[in-house]
């Protein structure tokens, strides 16, 4: 189906003509591209083809908008100020605020999409996949490793073709001798690691304690709670030295577990409160100061479960 009949099928004839519309012609082909793609894409790996068109259809909104602008939007939107300055990195952070914010959009899954276009990430949901490789494959995208990449998602499917993307993305990034995005990279790494799904609750569970021992948590205890628990399967509990020392052991467990595809729901509390509560669904992280982890005692709570000692 061409960008028009895939527009019509879904009654979006309206969204379309006034995003259309603001587009520069070179990027409303590049556009009417990831749309046709990206909705060929959704159809053949279970994706919802819909969803699929409008995170196209607005992913490069922003993208030829000045740097004045975009720094704009990065402040009013309460975005990342490191965002500033890089709008082949913000412009997919502003679209997605803006197709909340203007066009009533709620959806987690289409506005990661659009959030995600450009570095990927641990633990990418099939949409996001989808507009990261339609986004790198359309037809008009001319370049070698495009047309390399498309053999590839034919004959080896979405992940080994997105995973070369991401490679190829890398060494882009690297050979113009700027920065590599964090997100790019744990996108890689969760793919080469075929993605937490491979990993049972407790060998998240396991990771999480490994690093934490391994980055000198105090008293790292792993306890088995899913016998008596509604809500977990696990808990990790460990304690840091100092208040600096309990924020960087949380952001090492997000770092570590990122890396399999994890990725917390929620984290609660801050370093200075002496508790952060990270909450990975079947799994909750407890990182404690000492004062904190004595007071409250939570071990208390499970004294009936099977402890399994962790050593780094
Ligand atoms: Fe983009
Ligand atoms: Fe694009």
């Amino acid at each position: 189906m061409d960008y028009k009949e895939i527009v019509a099928f879904y009654g979006l004839d309206a969204l379309w003509a006034e995003i259309g519309r603001t587009l520069k012609p070179e990027r409303q082909a590049h556009t009417r591209g990831v749309m046709e793609t990206a909705h060929r894409l959704a159809l053949k790996y279970g994706a919802d083809g819909r969803k699929a068109v409008i995170a196209a259809m607005f992913h490069d909104y922003f993208r030829g908008a000045g740097d004045e602008e975009l720094d704009g939007l990065v402040g009013r939107y309460g975005l990342d100020a490191r965002l500033k300055g890089r709008p082949s990195l913000s412009h997919g952070k502003i679209a997605a605020e803006h197709m909340r914010e203007r066009h009533g959009f709620e959806d987690a899954e289409l506005l990661d999409a659009v959030r995600f276009h450009t570095t990927g990430r641990a633990g990418m949901a099939l949409l996001e996949k989808v507009i990261y490789l339609a986004d790198c494959i359309e037809p008009s995208r001319d370049y070698e490793e495009a047309g390399l990449l498309r053999g590839l998602e034919e004959t080896a499917g979405l992940d080994a073709a997105l995973e070369a993307a991401l490679l190829g993305s890398m060494a882009y990034v690297r050979e113009k001798g700027e920065e590599l995005d964090g997100d790019t990279v744990k996108a890689y790494e969760f793919l080469r690691n075929g993605g937490a799904a491979l990993l049972t609750n407790k060998e998240i569970a396991m990771r999480a304690a490994e690093t934490l021992c391994a980055k000198k948590g105090i008293d790292v205890t792993l306890i088995d709670v899913k016998d008596v628990s509604s809500y977990a399967d696990f808990i990790v509990i460990a304690s840091g030295s100092n208040e600096r020392q309990v924020g960087s052991l949380a952001d090492d467990v997000e770092d570590a577990l990122g890396k399999i595809g994890a990725l917390p729901r929620h984290i609660e509390g801050r370093a200075p409160s002496g508790w952060i509560l990270m909450d990975y669904g079947d799994l909750l992280v407890n990182v404690f100061s000492r004062d904190q982890r004595a007071t409250y005692n939570i071990e208390q709570l499970w004294s009936d479960c099977e402890t399994i000692t962790v050593e780094g």
